[in-house]
């Protein structure tokens, strides 16, 4: 799929960064003219991913997060999210609803809301180098029909 526009951010993995990821990737989606779903939709999955790359990828650490955010034909939205942190051990496993790892604040729950809400997400993850996620979404946006 051809790239239309793309752009990529680096930040700290500090939880006032997860609004910060969040506005940004809906502040460049908009030139989509989504729906105030499909924009939740999109900030849902960003929030999620970005929050497990901050609380599991670095722990009690602070490292970087890498956000590429790429619009593609047809109204394709690529959002990959990468940290160098610790990664994971067991893929299949982190997906099932209702596993975490995390304290009784996290429920297991993210990578089951990130799955309804993309069309296709994808996790590649080593132990001790960290973790990319990629999720990709269609935008039908205002418009509803075909985007050009
Ligand atoms: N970026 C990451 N680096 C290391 N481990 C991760 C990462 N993302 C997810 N995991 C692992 O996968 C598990 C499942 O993640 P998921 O987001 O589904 O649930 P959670 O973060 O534990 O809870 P919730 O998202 O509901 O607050 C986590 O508990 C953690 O063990
Ligand atoms: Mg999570």
């Amino acid at each position: 799929m051809n790239v239309k526009n793309q752009m990529m951010i680096r930040f700290e993995s500090r939880s006032v960064n997860e609004a910060f990821a969040r506005m940004t990737v809906a502040a460049f989606v908009s030139q989509l003219d989504p729906t105030l779903e499909e924009l939740g939709d999109i900030k849902t999955v960003v929030s999620e991913a970005v929050t497990n790359a901050i609380v599991h990828g670095y722990q009690d650490k602070v490292g970087y997060i890498t956000m590429t955010v790429r619009l593609l034909e047809g109204g394709y939205v690529e959002i990959k999210v990468k940290d160098s942190g610790c990664g994971i051990a067991d893929i299949e496993q982190a997906r099932q609803p209702l596993f975490t790892t995390g304290d009784a604040e996290r429920s297991g729950m993210g990578f089951t809301i990130m799955e309804s809400f993309s069309d296709k997400l994808r996790i590649r993850s080593t132990v001790g180098r960290g973790t990319t996620v990629t999720m990709l979404r269609r935008i039908a946006g205002r418009g509803g029909e075909e985007p050009v």
